[in-house]
């Protein structure tokens, strides 16, 4: 066991903040969210992912702080820490097998920024039409040998940085790769709202058609809202076990819940107009980003530059999230076994390499290997987004509303009274019923279950 008092944490109040939007922002942001706005009817579905982010995933976030700086652990070790000898410690590892899960697919999208970065400085990505640029895609995502070659390569990646250290890899790392990361959006997003049919685009994000939500939608918001955010599975209790003593909690998640959704709706802005620009169906699926932006860039002068700009920057977004995903398994095995951290992410790279490259697979050759109808790759990210990681969120609620005496949480949360918490009483309210709550009713609505008890009286 490592001493609570000997981990490190993160050296300034910038790193902090930094490294959480870092975690925070990724994949989920850049290339799930528009494909899942396009795949769930535009406007409506955003308006959902915000009414999610807002009731389930803030009050998600400052609880893990909480739960994380306090006990000062792991994911699963903190519950154990605060609840010793109960069952509560599950959440823990239902955190931790997600991240492993997650990571399984995660590093294959990852991967694919990487050919794309290639493709880019080889000039092969332009002059083609846009049916062109989609036939490519989908023979690279389903042949055996390069996207399987850049899964490994990202894990290694990963793995690298992870074990260098917590304070010198991640905080230094996410200290530069944020803001330059956020600058480009900001110039992508410019050129795709001033390409001609704009407005359509926009008009399909921002104006929303009621009649497009039914339970699949709420239930896909909703998963979007705790991956993007990244809560639901102790990423951020292992992160904030790292925090200092001096770092004010809800200040924290409400800039990392703005800039983790800014970026996200900054993401749309930057596809959509393009989207619609190009002729491109919104419900492409997974490849949605990686067939509408080549187009826009091929349109550009300096066609390649743009790519080679845009797809570093999905790739250093990603390896930002995978940094903090591999982290939570590697305190994990590293804190809980004994072993040391270089042996403990050897053993986790290991693990995701396996996931990795049998959902890679899954694109192609093992396409037809399927359970409930999905592929390897659906597969993990359906069961991590749409049911660990709500789930989780939700016991997390009741985990602290009913274990936690409420001035032990005051206290954390005001750093022993010394910042002020104005929202205390909702924000309390809202985590021991509302989130809960409703995570509950997505579910068995999800279930059938409560069309089925309509339909028995
Ligand atoms: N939130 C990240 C993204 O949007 C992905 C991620 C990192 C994540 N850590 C996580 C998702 C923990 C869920 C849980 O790309």
């Amino acid at each position: 066991m490592v001493n609570k008092n000997d981990r490190v944490t993160f050296g300034s109040k910038l790193g902090v903040i930094l490294a959480t939007v870092g975690c925070a922002v990724g994949l989920g942001n850049i290339w799930r969210f528009p494909y899942m706005t396009g795949a769930n009817g535009g406007a409506a579905f955003l308006l959902l992912y915000v009414i999610c982010i807002l009731l389930l995933g803030l009050p998600v976030m400052i609880t893990e702080f909480f739960i994380g700086r306090h006990s000062r652990r792991n994911a699963a070790g903190a519950f154990k820490a605060m609840a010793p000898g109960t069952k509560w410690s599950i959440i823990g590892y239902n955190g931790v097998l997600a991240a492993f899960l997650i990571l399984g697919f995660y590093s294959v999208v990852a991967g694919w920024t990487l050919e794309y970065i290639t493709e880019a400085f080889s000039s092969s990505l332009s002059g083609k039409s846009a049916v062109e640029f989609a036939n490519d895609f989908t023979a690279f995502s389903s042949s055996i040998v390069r996207p399987v070659v850049w899964t490994v390569i990202f894990v290694v990646l990963t793995h690298f940085i992870v074990v260098s250290g917590v304070d010198k890899g991640i905080e230094r790392a996410s200290k530069w790769m944020m803001p330059v990361l956020f600058l480009m959006l900001v110039v992508l997003c410019i050129r795709s709202v001033t390409l001609p049919g704009a407005e359509k685009g926009l008009a399909f994000l921002f104006k929303p058609d009621f009649s497009k939500i039914d339970s699949s939608v709420v239930l896909s918001a909703m998963g979007q809202a705790f991956f993007s955010l990244s809560i639901g599975m102790g990423c951020l209790i292992t992160y904030s076990s790292y925090f200092g003593e001096k770092t004010n909690l809800q200040a924290t998640a409400l800039q990392v819940t703005i800039l983790d959704s800014l970026v996200a709706i900054l993401a749309g802005v930057m596809i959509f107009p393009a989207v619609f620009s190009f002729g491109i169906e919104p419900t492409a699926g997974p490849e949605l980003v990686f067939i509408t932006l080549p187009n826009v860039f091929n349109q550009l002068p300096l066609g390649n530059v743009w790519s080679i700009i845009f797809f570093l920057l999905l790739g250093l977004a990603a390896l930002t999230s995978t940094i903090s995903l591999h982290e939570v398994a590697t305190a994990y095995v590293h804190e809980e076994y004994n072993m040391t951290r270089k042996r403990a992410g050897a053993f986790v790279s290991l693990e995701i390499l396996i996931l990795g490259v049998i959902s890679s697979l899954s694109m192609g050759i093992l396409k037809e290997y399927t359970v409930f109808g999905l592929t390897f790759f659906e597969l993990l990210d359906y069961v991590t987004t749409k049911i660990m990681l709500p789930f989780s969120g939700m016991l997390i609620c009741i985990f602290v509303s009913k274990r936690v005496d409420k001035s032990i949480l005051k206290e954390e949360l005001t750093n022993k009274g010394t910042v002020p918490f104005y929202f205390f009483n909702t924000y309390a309210f809202f985590t021991k019923y509302i989130a809960p709550v409703a995570i509950g009713l997505i579910f068995l609505h999800e279930l059938g279950l409560i069309t089925l008890i309509k339909n028995m009286f």
